[in-house]
């Protein structure tokens, strides 16, 4: 398809040709179920399994690819991570800059008797870690906290964050559906408990690819959501109780995680720090050609080194979905408009309830492709000045 597309923060598209030969072949010549029949195809599918554990372990610095488990999201991922860990009576501390992915389930709970504080972000997006420690209670059992904003792009002090949550004693729990694949994750160093990642953004696999590091011994205090055959212990009624079969039910997404697997190993072999540089510079490129434009309102840190790839921006009041009308009708471009299910970010921002235009880059976009979104821009501030 012949368009610029800028909707990575939503899906990162197109993926590496890697990703889709390795599905293909999967399908084509495997297309076993791993870990279930005894033969030769079911056990490659199974390795496959096992290279996507080893790989993603690896990328973030897992001490054992088994701490892996595979869900269909960082959705599932965080959903585990909450109604399967907390327990009425718990008290969390989060962020105002999340996705409602976290805000959902947490709202949920606080139904159920657990108790919730959103630590407040500026308007920037920026949270000062130094403002968790005052809303530490006694029962205050985690800490959850986006690595990278969705709308705002702002990259979240995970590592003194974490290095709170440690002195405290409490659990701490990242979401990393932006950053996974974007930027350097080590969940050792940043003290990270439980990470929640999505496959399909940054680490280039297809729809439907997810996971979540878990560290040892914790899979002990955290219930599945789901529970079923696994092809292990399979004499028994009960649930298995270890990793990763405790939260890996059913029929697992074998062509996603093969496609998957190609992504990390596109990642790894392309580097995250290239990539990063990379996608950084043209975000960085298209913020200073449209901050120019008098009546546009950018969004976010203004330090490149401050943010990931997603940029956030408004032109003189215009409706943010006529704008992606126009981008994509005028100059094919795919935008995300409104809200991107994180209302508590818009809010912190003072951009709800209209949202923003969201143009969010990745690693295949060219200069040309900001270039246009420049101009594209500059026509419709044009237009409004008129
Ligand atoms: C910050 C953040 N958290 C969670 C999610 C949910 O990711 P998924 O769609 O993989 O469940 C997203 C996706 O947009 C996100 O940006």
């Amino acid at each position: 398809m012949d368009c610029i597309y800028l909707d990575n923060a939503a899906t990162s598209w197109p993926k590496p040709r890697e990703v889709i030969t390795a599905m293909k072949d999967y399908q084509e010549n495997l297309g076993a179920s791993p870990g279930r029949s005894g033969h030769r195809l079911a056990i490659e599918a199974g390795r496959t399994v096992l290279d996507a554990r080893i790989a993603l372990a690896e990328l973030f610095n897992a001490p054992s690819p088994l701490d892996i488990i595979f869900t269909k999201n960082a959705t599932e991922a965080l959903n585990i991570s909450t109604l399967g860990l907390l327990r009425a009576g718990d008290h969390v501390i989060t962020s105002s800059m999340e996705h409602n992915s976290i805000m959902r389930p947490l709202r949920f709970l606080e139904t159920r008797g657990v108790e919730v504080t959103v630590a407040r972000c500026s308007p920037e997006g920026e949270l000062d870690p130094e403002d968790i420690r005052p809303l530490i209670k006694n029962n205050t059992r985690a800490i959850y906290l986006t690595h990278a904003s969705n709308v705002s792009g702002t990259i979240m002090p995970v590592e003194r964050a974490g290095a709170i949550a440690r002195e405290h004693g409490i659990l701490f729990c990242v979401d990393a559906a932006q950053t996974a694949g974007a930027i350097p994750i080590d969940v050792e160093r940043m003290n990270i408990d439980l990470l929640a990642f999505t496959g399909h953004k940054s680490l280039f696999g297809p729809s439907g690819t997810g996971g979540l590091y878990l560290r040892k011994g914790l899979d002990r205090e955290i219930d599945p959501l789901i529970m079923g055959g696994t092809g292990s212990r399979s004499e028994f009624e009960d649930q298995p109780d270890f990793m990763p079969d405790k939260f890996e039910s059913g029929t697992p997404n074998t062509i996603g995680i093969a496609g998957l697997l190609a992504g990390v190993r596109f990642v790894m072999g392309s580097g995250i720090e290239a990539i990063e540089e990379r996608e950084r510079g043209l975000a960085f490129s298209f913020i200073q050609g449209i901050s120019s434009f008098e009546g546009v309102t950018v969004y976010g840190p203004a330090a490149a080194v401050k943010r990931i790839p997603v940029v956030s921006f408004n032109i003189n009041g215009m409706s943010p979905s006529d704008a992606a009308l126009f981008f994509d009708e005028k100059y094919n471009i795919m935008t995300r408009p409104g809200l991107h299910c994180a209302p508590s970010a818009h809010r912190t921002m003072g951009t709800f309830p209209i949202g923003t235009n969201r143009m969010s880059f990745g690693f295949f976009n060219s200069d040309a492709d900001v270039r246009t979104a420049i101009e594209a821009v500059g026509e419709l501030h044009d237009y409004k000045n008129q």
